[in-house]
């Protein structure tokens, strides 16, 4: 065992993680939308979350008072020296005191935090302050509650009518025991708006190997609101529209008993109770990516008038219209060809003559200078991808397009690409039959993001995360 330094384990027995000022800033501006006078910040740390509320009124009217508190009277002296403070001219009253049981009579329009993980075993409350929690919870709350949970509880307590809170947390609450009463009492409290959950693989905390979710919460929701859950890579991708992004589900269709990362993920239960897949046979990819479209990709008159090669040449689509049937044939491209669609790949394989005076007139309209051709290897070669035998379209307004690519057509990004890990004709068939039958089409409606206006959108793990029988394993 690595002995840790003083700092480290006064950090560890605090629960001090800081948020990434990139998650702060955006929890910052949902939570802050509505111009908030009275926010509350109750562990507050070095202050990211008041830096962030600094940074959004900087310029503006706004002066909002904060409230916060924090165990830590180093952090807290160290924040009252910040800079930012002066700058914006932010009123920050910070309390050194345990949020848990200090005494507080005001209720807030806004809270943000990021709470202090601690475990049950390190924590030290009465058995009267546990029973406090059990009677906001109308039910015995597990002692193996984690310190965060205690804090979601006060929070949600603490918001006046209409108030909106938001908490990063470790996504440990979701599937635990211990979430079971807490998920629950949110459920009920009709508490919760959305939940953003990071990848698993993605460090959302330096400092930290959990993995973390945005809880936010709005007082006031009616009945009917459903519940937003979204899923996320990394905190890269957070912007104004991830909640647009994600899949609405009935607060009434949440089983807290049940884990919930698997809303996110696929499914413990199949559609036939299988608990399986589509990850477990087969690989899900996003089409190529060419960087200029209007350059890499050809139409048979552009070909001959370069005079370039076939063989530089691959069949490829290139936007979501083009497929109409569900079958791609030989036939079908042949088709493409003599209509004059746009249906070629520009991947050279020599440096003909041809060949050179197209890439010439590439590096004249700047295409070598553009974002991702520059940063490829080689600027003119697209990446490298075998054809699909399933292609899957991205973006529906009703069902997905399931294509059996039978002319073994490479793709762009309209379509998503799945490569069954074993894929004989046979088995490729089964799982394209299965993925275009009404069992199918409802497992990837299951996986389908929110986009405004009605459209859906598929990501490359949400395809994966589609429940298979267990007749395709
Ligand atoms: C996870 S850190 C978050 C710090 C900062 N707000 C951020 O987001 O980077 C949690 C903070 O809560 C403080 N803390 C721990 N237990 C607390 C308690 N019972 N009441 C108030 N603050 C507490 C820790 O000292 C630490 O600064």
């Amino acid at each position: 065992m690595i002995a840790q330094t003083p700092s480290a384990r006064r950090r560890q027995e605090l629960g001090q993680v800081r948020t990434p000022q990139s998650i702060a800033k955006w929890m910052t501006s949902w939570a802050c939308a509505g111009r908030p006078n009275r926010i509350l910040e109750p562990c507050v740390g070095d202050g990211v979350f008041v830096e962030s509320i600094a940074e959004l009124a900087g310029g503006t009217f706004w002066r909002p008072g904060i409230e916060s508190f924090d165990v830590d009277a180093l952090q807290i002296a160290a924040l009252s020296r910040a800079e930012f403070l002066r700058r914006d001219g932010i009123s920050l009253n910070c309390r050194n005191e345990d949020f848990l049981t200090a005494s507080m009579n005001d209720r807030y329009e806004c809270i943000i935090a990021n709470p202090p993980y601690v475990r049950h075993h390190a924590m030290q409350y009465s058995d009267e302050v546990w029973r406090r929690f059990d009677q906001q919870c109308g039910g015995r709350l597990s002692r193996m509650t984690n310190l965060y949970g205690l804090f979601m509880l006060r929070i949600w307590s603490l918001l006046a009518p209409r108030g909106r809170a938001a908490l990063i947390t470790p996504a440990e609450w979701l599937n635990a025991d211990f979430g079971k009463q807490l998920k629950r009492y949110l459920l009920n409290e009709n508490a919760i708006e959305a939940i953003v959950h990071f990848h698993p693989r993605s460090r959302v905390f330096s400092d930290a190997l959990t993995t973390a979710v945005i809880i936010l919460m709005r007082q006031g929701r009616a009945a009917g609101d459903p519940v937003q859950l979204t899923s996320l890579e990394d905190a890269s991708e957070l912007d104004v529209n991830t909640l647009k992004s994600g899949r609405l589900i009935s607060r009434t269709a949440l089983d807290p008993t049940l884990k919930w990362t698997n809303l996110f993920y696929g499914s413990t239960s199949g559609p036939d109770g299988s608990g399986r897949t589509l990850a477990a046979i087969a690989d899900c990819r996003r089409g190529i990516a060419t960087g200029a479209n209007q350059f890499f990709t050809l139409r048979e008159s552009e070909r001959l008038k370069w005079g370039l090669p076939e063989q530089d040449m691959a069949v490829c689509i290139t936007k979501a219209g083009q497929l109409t049937t569900d079958k791609l044939t030989a036939g079908v491209v042949r088709e493409w060809i003599d209509q004059d669609e746009r249906v070629f790949l520009f991947r050279p394989r020599e440096l003909s003559d041809p060949v050179q005076r197209y890439l010439d007139h590439g590096h004249e309209l700047g295409i070598d200078s553009r974002y991702l051709p520059s940063h490829r290897p080689v600027w003119y070669m697209p990446e490298e991808r075998p054809p699909a035998p399933i292609l899957i379209s991205v973006f529906s307004r009703t069902d997905f397009r399931v294509v059996l690519n039978e002319a073994r057509a490479l793709n762009l990004t309209a379509y998503h690409g799945i490569y069954p890990r074993d894929n004989s004709a046979a088995t490729v068939q089964l799982l394209f039959d299965y993925l275009r039958s009404f069992r199918g089409r409802m497992a990837i409606s299951h996986q389908r993001r929110i986009y405004g206006g009605g459209l859906f959108k598929l990501e490359p793990r949400d395809v994966e995360a589609v429940e298979i029988p267990e007749t395709l394993v």
